[in-house]
């Protein structure tokens, strides 16, 4: 999604803004631009559709000398991607300037009473009411057209805005989109995510919603949206920039797919203390709070709902207590069954999917307890929840996500393991063989990892296929669904999961000759159905990828090709064969010469609706 930097100091701005938007460019985005402060009587703006390279490109001609400057990473969204419709938007005279992560949800109707007024709109964006709506009401105070614009201005969003006769701040303000202002040595900063001013400091402010703040160079000013001065602790961010860089990796998937082994440890022992204890004190889940609940809900979106359909696998199958998985944008309106006897778990990596958000708003409406999983800390999901349990994946920066889903499922799966102790349902050994068996999961991971190179060349087999098909039974249906999300979702191929035993009520008429099946078969009890579903595609001409436990090597007779897994517990082979996934998606992408972190029309958090 869009990216906000903006910088205030005594140094270069367009340096410190260009640096931050690099950081930012694993959100995704079409399109680029920067306002600097220079000293003339108009801002001087550049702005460049496509990469962020096109816009340092135009820089080198003609580079922004000036101590203040905020710019910005455009994901369209009103407007094609295009120089005009990228950000900063400015009013006639190019003394005022915005940038706007968000929605502005009135802005036809603002538009209308602008042009009334006999402004005039040069580009298709929401956006550029904000510019000339602050220009109707300015009298010579920004802070004042921002106070009186923020009572006008209905929808969602994160701003920054510069005038050019107080060049001594900048004003910002959020409403549902994420803003921090970075807490430098007389300079300051503003940004929509830590990575973009990690650099220069690790101390930052997490704004709220319906908050305003001024940023000079040696002071920072918090403010409601009447003016009234708010204090706010300072957030100190622990995690620092090689963990959010490339480390030798060719791209950050590779390295975030083989950082598995240690985040699904790190998860793992947030949560279990030396003595084998499962804590989740903190989440609120306590006995005799779960003895009231009536019904339970995992909400979430793309690969965390997948991770989500685990969570219902495993808490089901060790509580026997029904779950009920959603996709978030569709829980949201769909008026569910919710009441103060609900719980809901949410789950989000980025903690800012605004589906998520709302969804999780509306069931707080209900009177449910939220708990939110997520992975960042201080992210408006974190922020709005009852109870927050994090996920120790460290930044992901890739779209793609991958050690996010897998710690997802580890917070799932001892959550499932403690209420199953609660409620009696498993022995004290039980209890600690499956805390061990999540323990042993690293040293599998880590085999399972050896496998790349052949992944690799299965890929380079398939490469060319307009369809690939991803097949599995229970738990291996679940982790098809994400195989198949993260395989389209970088490689542009048209890949689809089905249930197997599903196949023959349609999809089984795509089966062709030479036709991608991935099948996961690692299900003991499913085993034998599996191996008649690949015999099923593999007689209409199929190329069968299987993925199966180590020791069954009847299936080799069946598949093309088989990866296998070492032979855990029915249960936890998720864990494992989703890295075979992983890997396949990735490797299809980088031979296809995509670019695999950032994928097109994609984004990293999803912060409109
Ligand atoms: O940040 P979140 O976990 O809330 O994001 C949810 C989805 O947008 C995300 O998982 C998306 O599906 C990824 N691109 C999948 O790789």
């Amino acid at each position: 999604m869009c990216g906000i930097v903006g910088y205030i100091g005594s140094q270069n701005a367009q340096d410190f803004v260009i640096d931050g938007l690099e950081k930012l460019e694993y959100r995704g985005y079409d399109s680029a631009g920067i306002a600097v402060n220079t000293g003339k009587d108009r801002f001087e703006i550049v702005k460049k559709v496509g990469r962020l390279q096109n816009l340092e490109d135009a820089l080198k001609e003609h580079p922004l000398k000036g101590h203040s400057g905020i710019g910005h990473t455009r994901w369209a969204t009103h407007g094609k991607p295009s120089d005009v419709n990228s950000h900063p938007h400015f009013n006639k005279d190019k003394t005022l300037v915005v940038v706007h992560n968000g929605i502005i949800e009135n802005y036809l109707e603002l538009k209308k009473d602008l042009q009334a007024k006999g402004y005039e709109f040069i580009s298709e964006t929401d956006t550029e009411v904000v510019a000339h709506l602050l220009d109707s009401l300015y009298e010579g105070d920004l802070l004042e057209a921002v106070k009186k614009s923020l009572k006008i201005i209905k929808g969602a969003y994160a701003l920054g805005m510069m005038s050019i006769s107080e060049p001594d701040r900048i004003i910002a303000a959020r409403k549902e989109s994420p803003l921090i202002v970075g807490l430098g040595k007389g300079e300051n900063f503003i940004a929509s995510d830590i990575p973009a001013i990690l650099k220069y400091t690790r101390d930052v402010y997490l704004i709220e919603n319906n908050e305003i703040v001024e940023i000079k160079k040696d002071s920072v000013k918090i403010m409601d949206t009447e003016g009234n001065e708010v204090s706010r602790d300072v957030t100190h961010v622990e995690w620092d920039m090689e963990a959010a860089s490339k480390g030798g990796y060719e791209y950050f998937m590779e390295k975030e797919i083989y950082e598995q082994p240690k985040v699904l440890m790190e998860t793992l022992n947030s949560r279990v203390d030396e003595n084998k204890n499962i804590n989740f004190d903190d989440a609120g889940l306590t006995k005799e709070y779960l003895e009231g609940v009536r019904s339970i809900y995992i909400v979430a979106c793309g690969t965390a709902y997948h991770a989500g359909l685990v969570g219902k696998y495993i808490i089901e199958k060790k509580t026997r207590i029904k779950v009920d998985v959603e996709v978030a944008s569709e829980f949201r309106y769909r008026n569910p069954v919710i009441d103060d006897k609900t719980l809901i778990i949410v789950l989000s990596q980025s903690g800012e999917t605004l589906d998520t958000l709302e969804a999780m708003k509306e069931g707080k409406r209900h009177g449910a307890k939220i708990v939110a999983i997520t992975n960042v800390v201080g992210s408006s999901i974190a922020r709005e929840a009852d109870h927050v349990i994090y996920t120790w994946a460290g930044p992901e920066i890739a779209v793609a996500s991958t050690k996010a889903y897998s710690t997802q499922m580890m917070i799932l799966y001892l959550l499932a393991i403690d209420m199953a102790y609660k409620f009696n349902k498993i022995t004290r050994e039980e209890y600690e063989h499956d805390i061990n068996s999540l323990y042993d999961l690293k040293e599998h991971v880590e085999k399972v990892l050896e496998h790349s190179e052949n992944v690799e060349k299965a890929a380079a087999k398939i490469l060319d296929q307009h369809s690939i098909f991803y097949l599995g039974r229970g738990l291996d249906y679940m982790i098809a669904v994400e195989g198949a999300l993260k395989s389209k979702e970088i490689s542009y191929i048209h890949s689809e999961a089905f249930a197997s035993g599903e196949l023959k009520h349609g999809t089984i008429a795509l089966i062709d000759e030479g036709v991608p099946v991935v099948i996961n078969v690692t299900q003991s009890d499913l085993f034998d159905k599996s191996v008649s579903n690949i015999k099923e595609v593999a007689a209409r001409g199929a190329y069968v990828i299987a993925i199966a436990k180590e020791g069954n090597t009847i299936v080799e007779e069946v598949a093309d090709e088989v990866f296998y897994i070492p032979a855990v517990e029915d249960e936890y082979t998720g864990f494992l064969s989703i890295i075979i996934h992983q890997l396949l998606a990735y490797y299809l992408s980088k031979l296809k010469g995509n670019d695999v972190d950032k994928p097109r029309n994609l984004a990293k958090s999803v912060t409109v609706e």
